[in-house]
């Protein structure tokens, strides 16, 4: 052990004194040492921002700010910014303005801002962003967040409520759980500190395809401080997890497909104990041949990443005559597309702590899943459901990368071995190279169209690397097959399908899921189309957009809520409205380019969806909302306030909203697909209406009223004359007369059919358009996105500031997964694991964004609204890619559009012209 030092130094106005390992940075010991949580660790190398503090007046990275260095200075932190209970006005800023979503990196960009508003209290919107520039968010798309930070330098007014029909729902505001978020209160799974906690580390494979001969854990298991050393051995139930398939290990038993692979787990003392104990596990490997691709996995005898064959799916649909209809056509364009394998990057990497408690495992997880969690663990442990508790934590976004296992399981094997709690929490390396990721594709895409415009055919071939396990594969690449000619009324489709395993990461569930790739194809498609018929690329969208009455590539007719053409108008609305930037610079174009979306709401494909939430009225008025939806930043805790609030006729903060605990919610299914506003939110609307059922009962007799005529409003229950009773006085008077004051109730959605079967393979679906500008440098290919305008519909905004908040979130998801993501894999390892590498868009690369809000209600969703999550990042790439080839003729086929790409392109395009 190296010798510890003694530090002095205040920390939010506190003298502390401290010994502290020389290798110790300034966020170990504020979160470990002085259990300030509200400092976050997202990356641990200085890539993020999230571990922002102030240090004497200067923002500080305190994940690299060794200890050692605070010795006689003055630190604060998010926890030492309100005070007396009083947020301070870059916090109220965030709360008001909607810059909190997940809130895993509020705390550094509020610190980042504090800082710059200390030594500047009215910078200028540039001097805003220079400053939060290294600072990382995947949540908001940052739009929000400088707005806040303009609000709380004087530079932009607070904003104004809208006026809206309905008391609660259709009104900007403020997230419940903002607060806390805003505080550093909120916890996240890595923030948990129990008594005599032990801690994991996770030894993983070194060869991407081998066969594993021996394992000896023995000096491992010797090392001082080590609780325990597991194996594929110790793992007494399922040897295997999974979400489409059980097809991933729990620690890997015969082989390993993937470098992610778990081999062994270690609890110890701490966590450079249980580094050093992973070290010293010897395992013997056989080595395979790498299967690195999907098309190398389609190849005749290729090596077999599973015995049963590379095929993870094949999925194919088919309507109509395709040859006919090819023959029908005026024109046919036929090209191949590629889309990079992409990492979620949330903020907060994977952390589990697992105990035992009064004899059952209790695991604390920031998971999109947790019933399902809690299944995994009881089939691993080999116990009975009703012995496994998951509680979900705060989770730090997710975006789909949080949906599969990830250290649940491992924790809870520890935590029975050693009957100590264990907390395992992953470097953001190893969430990199152990979580699913987006499919890489390869998409073959052949569409034919009348003079006129009207698409007449269209064939698809589409390759996609579901990696080492199947994950959520199969159904993503179903979206994929079935989302891949955009959104259209094509009579004549084929589409080919393949989800193949390879020796690469898992691909499953990612914003979007599969749509995102299938659209980029789609829609540069169609501007090549437009270009060849002579019709402009709106005009073409119009022609064949989806509307009410429509046919849907699988045969759904679309009944209702179909606001495309209504998204397409109010962006060429939009873009005619458009003032003009300045002129370019020499050596640089401008263009603009369009693409429409669409996107299922909800499982569909005829798998089971349906949410549970529980309602309870207390005396004092306010109501609890228990559900099992997780909360991953999207805002359903706000979602489910709002809709509670409104049934009862209060103010939405007098509703709690408890999420995702196994023992004390309702299940409320996955958090994906655009499903729980939709879904928890109709549950949580039939349980209210339920218990208002109650109180009017109760009340109509006192009022004299019939029950079906009484209002709930402004906390008052009234009849039709203006006589009226309190809502407290009515919960007294029903608990009085022993009435039950909770209501428990299932919402199921509309019946779909699976994919083939005749019938709705979805209840609903969301429409985009998105307008982009961009600029290209002809000399360095760097290409800046101006501005996008973005017209979604969402059914109902039931809280339009979140809503844009998802949107503006959405499109910078969007912009980098078209200039810059590529999670590249060279024989089964990856290449960009640091965040560092792997770069995700900054605030630099924030582009003005013009949300626009159409809603076309559904008569099912809870006051007419459909999900929003997913489709808000969809058309962006192929708007920009689009955008690209109208500034400077280079049309790209494969993401992402770095410069040496749009390089080559104009290489290309010049030696075209030439010749
Ligand atoms: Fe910024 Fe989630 S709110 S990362």
């Amino acid at each position: 052990m190296s010798e510890q030092r003694r530090v002095r130094f205040w920390v939010n106005d506190q003298l502390h004194e401290l010994d502290v390992s020389p290798r110790a940075m300034l966020l170990d010991v504020l979160r470990n040492q002085l259990l300030l949580t509200g400092t976050k660790k997202g990356c641990g190398h200085n890539a993020c921002g999230s571990c922002t503090v102030i240090v004497d007046g200067e923002a500080v990275r305190s994940c690299v700010y060794p200890a050692r260095r605070a010795d006689g200075k003055r630190v604060q932190t998010i926890e030492g910014v309100a005070t007396d209970g009083q947020l301070h006005p870059l916090q109220q800023a965030f709360v008001d303005r909607g810059a909190v979503q997940c809130g895993f990196c509020t705390p550094g960009m509020i610190m980042t801002a504090k800082a710059l508003l200390d030594r500047n209290p009215h910078p200028t919107r540039e001097e805003v962003i220079d400053a939060l520039a290294r600072n990382l968010c995947r949540c908001t798309g940052y739009a929000k967040i400088i707005e806040a930070v303009e609000v709380a330098a004087g530079r932009r007014e607070p904003q104004g409520e809208l006026e809206v029909p309905l008391r609660v729902v259709g009104r900007r505001m403020p997230r419940l759980d903002a607060w806390d978020k805003v505080t550093g209160e909120a916890t996240f799974a890595a923030d948990l500190y129990f008594d005599n906690t032990l801690y994991a580390k996770v030894l993983r494979s070194e060869y991407p395809h081998a066969r594993i001969l021996r394992v000896d854990t023995g000096r491992a298991r010797a090392l001082r401080g080590v609780a325990a050393v597991l194996t594929a051995d110790d793992v007494p139930g399922v040897k295997n997890h999974g979400l489409a398939r059980t097809d991933w290990p729990v620690l890997a038993y015969d082989k390993v497909r993937y470098l992610g692979d778990a081999i062994a787990v270690v609890a110890a003392e701490s966590e450079e104990i249980a580094e050093e104990a992973v070290k010293l596990i010897d395992v013997t490997y056989e080595p395979f041949p790498i299967v690195s691709s999907a098309e190398q996995a389609l190849a005749p005898h290729a090596p077999l990443v599973h015995e049963e064959g590379n095929i993870l799916e094949h999925i194919q649909l088919a309507r109509g005559d395709v040859e006919e209809g090819f023959a029908e056509s005026d024109v046919i364009v036929e090209n191949e597309y590629r889309t990079p394998r992409g990492d979620h990057v949330f903020m907060e990497p994977e952390a589990a702590v697992g105990l035992i408690d009064d004899g059952r495992v209790v695991v604390y997880v920031g998971s999109q899943i947790p019933f399902s969690d809690r299944e995994q663990i009881a089939d691993s442990l080999d116990l009975p459901l009703d012995q496994v508790r998951v509680i979900q934590t705060k989770v730090g976004g997710a975006f789909g990368g949080k949906e599969d296992i990830a250290g649940q399981i491992h924790v809870a094997l520890l935590a029975k071995a050693t009957g100590r709690p264990v907390k395992l929490v992953y470097t953001r390396e190893e969430s990199l190279l152990v979580h699913p990721k987006r499919h890489e594709c390869v998409i073959k895409l052949r569409t034919g169209a009348k003079k006129n415009g009207r698409l007449t055919a269209a064939e698809a071939l589409i390759l996609g690397d579901s990696g080492a396990y199947a994950s959520l594969g199969p159904y993503v690449m179903t979206r994929t097959a079935t989302h891949s000619l955009g959104p259209y009324e094509v009579p004549n489709v084929k589409v080919d399908c393949y989800a193949m395993y390879t020796n690469n990461p898992p691909a499953g569930a990612y914003r979007g899921f599969g749509v995102p790739q299938a659209h980029f194809a789609a829609e540069t498609q169609m501007d090549i189309l437009a270009e060849k018929l002579g019709i402009s690329p709106l005009d073409l969208r119009r022609k064949n957009a989806l509307r009410i009455g429509a046919v849907t590539t699988t045969g759904q007719e679309l009944r209702e809520s179909v606001g495309l053409l209504e998204t397409i108008e109010r962006v060429a609305q939009a873009m005619e409205a458009q003032e003009g930037f300045a002129s370019p610079t020499a050596g640089k174009c401008r263009g603009w380019g369009v693409a429409c979306a669409y996107k299922n709401v909800g499982l569909g494909g005829g798998v089971p969806d349906s949410a549970g939430v529980e309602v309870e009225l207390f005396e004092d008025g306010h109501a609890q909302v228990r559900a099992g939806a997780a909360e991953v930043g999207q805002g359903i805790v706000l979602v489910l306030a709002e809709i509670v609030a409104e049934e009862l006729g209060v103010q939405y903060d007098k509703i709690d909203v408890l999420v995702g605990d196994t023992d004390l919610t309702p299940d409320g299914g996955a958090t994906t697909a655009s499903r729980q506003s939709y879904i928890s939110g109709n549950a949580a609307r039939l349980a209210v209406r339920s218990l208002r059922g109650t109180l009017a009962c109760v009340v109509a007799e006192e009022l004299d009223a019939a029950p079906d005529r009484l209002a709930f409003r402004e906390g008052q229950i009234e009849g039709p004359d203006g006589k009226g009773m309190s809502l407290e006085d009515a919960i007294r008077l029903a608990r009085a007369e022993g009435r039950s004051l909770v209501a428990s109730e299932v919402y199921t959605p509309p019946k779909t059919v699976p994919l083939g079967e005749e019938g709705d393979m979805h209840f609903a679906y969301g429409y985009a358009t998105q307008a982009t500008e961009v600029e290209v440098d002809i000399t360095s290919g760097q290409v800046k996105v101006l501005r996008v305008i973005a017209a979604h519909d969402v059914g109902r905004a039931l809280n339009p500031q979140a809503v844009e908040g998802q949107l503006e979130g959405g499109v910078l998801m969007g912009l980098g997964f078209a200039l810059m993501e590529d999670f590249t894999m060279e024989e089964g390892r990856p290449q960009k694991a640091t965040l560092t590498k792997y770069k995700i868009p900054t605030v630099k690369e924030m582009p003005e964004i013009i949300p626009i809000l159409v809603e076309h209600f559904t008569e099912e969703g809870p006051y007419g609204a459909k999900g929003v999550g997913e489709v808000t990042s969809i058309p962006t790439a192929p708007a920009i890619t689009n955008a690209i080839y109208n500034a400077i003729g280079v049309r790209l086929f494969s993401l992402p559009a770095t410069p040496e790409r749009i390089l080559t392109g104009l290489k290309e395009t010049e030696r075209r012209e030439v010749v």
